[in-house]
């Protein structure tokens, strides 16, 4: 069997990884400045990590949602506790996408209403109604395109207020700051306004925080800059550090009722071990200082490049817009200095390093842009 040919790869094998590096199959070291798409949060194998579920699988690995499971309890008041939300609840299941679906499925039954408004350049999964709510229709079949919802301009609270309106929506999905959309941040004033339109017309707000939350933006969670508390919040990536492990974070005024949502692998005693694990190190190093200090530091330097158009993001989430297609300039950086980038688009390059990234790294990362560039 062969698999199914769904990933443009490059030709790298990587057999090896610890901290900000990546080996491949020649013991050739590459600067990871792409955390397999934002994941990698604590850094590669890191030897807590490791340890934390090494033992556990050595203890017990899995049993269904039907028992007791103490970690669990333990993820969710650590998460509560480091994230600024102890009073909401935490439902654990297993991916981005299906956190955002678990989030319109809750917002729907607790609104009784069933439009979705979400923004331009939106990403929000591949499954049902979270890739319906994705701007992008290549990726939405005809199965997915009956979801009820509706497209808005990023930043337009007007055009917000007139579709919420209408009386019909259950839910606003948005991003912290958009991913796969180019690093774009909305502006906090917008999401000011989408959070009192939200409770004015009793909808939902979904703060989709699966790329940028999890300390990545120099905040545990880029809608804090903007100092709004949303009604649901999605988690994944950076959550298990490779580990898949996805979350939805729920405020206190939502009633669980058994049955309401459910999963059979999700919040199983591995994932849990890797999530506390995460939130362990994230602590003891202070990664998310960490992402606000060195992400400064990138953003100022890559400002002084001609080159580059503007530069986007917050913290390690950080977009390079170029007027010129990005792909020889990645390609550049990953085969002749061996650091490996993101690209979204045509124009933008991405870079999603883990948090541990020190400042030689980052500045290691600027001298090889500048011969590349130049
Ligand atoms: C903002 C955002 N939401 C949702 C997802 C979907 O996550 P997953 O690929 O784990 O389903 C992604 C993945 O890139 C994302 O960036």
């Amino acid at each position: 069997m062969k698999l199914f040919d769904v990933y443009p790869l490059f030709d790298i094998v990587p057999v090896s990884a610890s901290g900000c590096y990546i080996t491949d199959q020649h013991g050739q070291q590459y600067l990871d400045l792409y955390g397999g798409h934002a994941v990698i949060s604590v850094g590669h194998s890191h030897p807590h990590y490791v340890k934390k579920i090494s033992e556990q699988l050595s203890r017990i690995g899995f049993y269904s949602n039907s028992v007791q499971n103490p970690l669990q309890e333990a993820l969710a008041l650590k998460l509560g506790e480091q994230s600024g939300y102890p009073d909401y609840t935490l439902f654990l299941c297993n991916s981005g996408a299906e956190a955002n679906e678990n989030a319109l499925k809750l917002a729907s039954f607790h609104t009784g209403k069933s439009r979705i408004l979400y923004f331009d350049k939106s990403f929000h999964g591949r499954t049902s109604a979270a890739v319906a709510v994705t701007d992008n229709p290549k990726i939405v079949s005809p199965v997915n395109d009956g979801v009820n919802r509706t497209k808005l301009a990023l930043n337009d609270a007007e055009a917000l207020e007139e579709a919420l309106k209408a009386g019909d929506v259950a839910a606003v999905i948005i991003e912290g700051i958009q991913g796969i959309g180019g690093c774009r941040v909305p502006e906090a004033s917008f999401l000011q306004a989408v959070s009192a339109l939200c409770k004015k017309y009793d909808a939902v707000l979904i703060l989709d925080e699966i790329q940028s939350g999890y300390g990545r933006s120099g905040k545990f969670f880029a809608h804090q800059y903007a100092g709004i508390e949303p009604d649901v919040i999605t988690v994944a990536k950076g959550m298990g550090n490779g580990f898949p492990i996805g979350a939805v974070l729920i405020s206190p005024k939502f009633t669980a009722w058994h049955g309401m949502l459910g999963t059979t692998f999700g919040g199983n005693y591995l994932a849990c071990a890797a999530g506390i694990a995460v939130l362990e190190i994230m602590e003891s190093e202070k990664l998310v200082e960490n992402a606000a200090q060195v992400g400064s530091y990138l953003m100022a330097e890559l400002a002084k490049f001609p080159q580059i158009k503007e530069v986007r993001g917050n913290g390690l989430m950080i977009g390079l817009l170029f007027d010129e297609p990005v792909a020889p300039i990645r390609k550049k950086l990953l085969f002749d200095e061996k650091i490996f980038t993101g690209v979204t688009g045509t124009d933008v390059i991405r870079i999603l390093p883990p948090l541990t990234l020190t400042m030689a790294e980052a500045s290691r990362f600027i001298k090889a842009l500048s011969k590349v560039l130049n």
